[in-house]
């Protein structure tokens, strides 16, 4: 597996400019099957999560084909098995969206059980349970879950947790169930709503996503669209701290400030400049970073997927900050690598408690999953020194292109392969 070599303390400086969202991408993907008509989808990612299920897809018999790097057609006429085979669930835990589709078009399916992953055990209880207030019989069995139904009937769903995966699960199976659904607690997350527009464009009828409740009357059929995928609010927020971290300055475009207003918040308080503008924000910091205390919560609160990034910022500020992860359950793996580097950083039960420290020194770690890479990236390149970054490839599967963003802000990053190659860019880089 590939690797990064970090050379830090220099500010990032410039522009970049933000890609399609990958949590919108995958649950769109697996919508785009329930017609049998062309779907067309542009600013699609180009990262292995998304090439991933797009290989999943193609298994089951949907045809795909990549018009350009962003652009893609699918037609799930072709469709000829509702199986979904274990390797595509091992490869993207998303691939249980095609419960949710299948079952709404064809009344049936069959998907693996996904596993927990790094941030901790992720149950699909509440997927299960809109299913079954729709009409389907579901069974787990041989380590996969079995869905089917005669008809899919509307239901009032009242979900434990604003889960994400289970909004868009149950509202893709709701669209083209009998009648009308209400979820409620219903997740609010843009790429929730993208999945929803998405769905409206292709003669769904679905009202208030983006809000707790969301209403959906079944139609019989859905049609061709085109449809351009919302910008990665995760990937703008991953920039946004990085500039933050290395005392840069760094216009980030092609994004939905609002979208970004939690984290600009944070910024803030931390004592970092952010200018929002129509489609892009930009993010200086004048190196004095201040404590402050951070919650992950369900959007619009902060969001857990910025929360390792946040606390490696906070790692470098004056004073003491507490990072408590409301979301999931063990989402402080980074923490060792962090503390590799002179973070002092305690975790006691789901928080974080981080004592600032004026400067992280560079030093060899191992990424534990997507999002705390990130985070390790960002904390490489505010540190005096060199740093390695082992398995990088956690982070491929959600940042298009991040060394070569990073470069063009100004950062000395590599990605290597052996000790050789080690060596040659310390040499170079001095
Ligand atoms: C989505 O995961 C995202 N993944 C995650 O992003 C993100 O962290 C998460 O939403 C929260 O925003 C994709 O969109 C592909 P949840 P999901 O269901 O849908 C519990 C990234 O880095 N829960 O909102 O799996 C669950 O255990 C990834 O891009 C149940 O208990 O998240 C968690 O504690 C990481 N039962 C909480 O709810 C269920 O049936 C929120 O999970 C479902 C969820």
């Amino acid at each position: 597996m590939d690797r990064y070599v970090i050379k830090g303390g220099t500010p990032l400086v410039g522009e970049i400019a933000i890609g399609g969202a990958k949590n919108a991408a995958l649950g769109i993907i697996t919508a785009a099957l329930m017609t049998d008509e062309t779907v067309t989808l542009e600013n699609i990612p180009d990262v292995s999560d998304v090439n991933a299920l797009l290989g999943a897809v193609s298994t089951i018999g949907a045809s795909v084909s990549r018009i350009d790097r962003h652009t893609i057609k699918i037609n799930g006429s072709t469709i000829g098995d509702i199986k979904v085979d274990y390797d595509c669930i091992k490869k993207i835990r998303a691939s249980y969206y095609l419960l949710g589709a299948l079952l709404g078009k064809y009344k049936k399916a069959e998907v693996p059980l996904p596993g927990g992953c790094n941030i901790g055990s992720r149950p699909i209880d509440q997927h299960i349970k809109g299913f079954k207030a729709l009409g389907a019989d579901v069974e787990i069995k041989y380590g996969s879950i079995f869905a089917s139904a005669e008809n899919l009937h509307g239901a009032h769903i009242f979900l434990d947790m604003a889960s994400v995966g289970a909004t868009i699960n149950i509202m893709m199976a709701a669209t083209m169930a009998r009648g009308n659904t209400i979820i409620e607690n219903a997740a609010r997350e843009p790429h929730v709503v993208d999945v929803a527009s998405f769905l409206n464009s292709m003669g769904a009828n679905i009202k208030g996503a983006g809000t707790e409740i969301i209403r959906i009357k079944g139609v019989e059929k859905l049609h061709k669209s085109t449809y351009s995928i919302v910008p990665d609010m995760i990937e703008a927020g991953t920039f946004m701290v990085a500039a933050a971290a290395t005392k840069g300055d760094v216009l980030i475009k092609n994004v939905i400030p609002k979208h970004l207003e939690a984290i600009s918040a944070k910024l803030e308080e931390i004592g970092c400049e952010v200018e929002e503008f129509d489609d892009s924000v930009r993010v200086c910091s004048k190196g004095y970073l201040a404590r402050t205390n951070v919650k992950t919560l369900p959007y619009p609160g902060y969001p857990t997927d910025m929360q390792p990034q946040i606390a490696v910022l906070l790692s470098m500020a004056r004073g003491t900050s507490v990072v408590t992860e409301s979301i999931f359950d063990n989402r402080f793996k980074y923490v060792d690598e962090l503390t590799k580097m002179g973070a002092k950083i305690k975790v006691e039960s789901n928080s974080a408690i981080i004592d600032g420290v004026e400067m992280l020194t560079g030093a060899r770690m191992t990424v534990p999953d997507l999002r705390a890479g990130a985070a390790l990236v960002i904390a490489a390149l505010s540190a005096d020194g060199i740093s390695v970054i082992d398995e990088i490839g956690y982070i491929l599967r959600g940042y298009e292109d991040f060394e070569m963003k990073l470069k063009n802000l100004g950062a000395e990053i590599e990605t290597v392969g052996d000790e050789k190659d080690i060596k040659k860019f310390s040499l170079r880089v001095g």
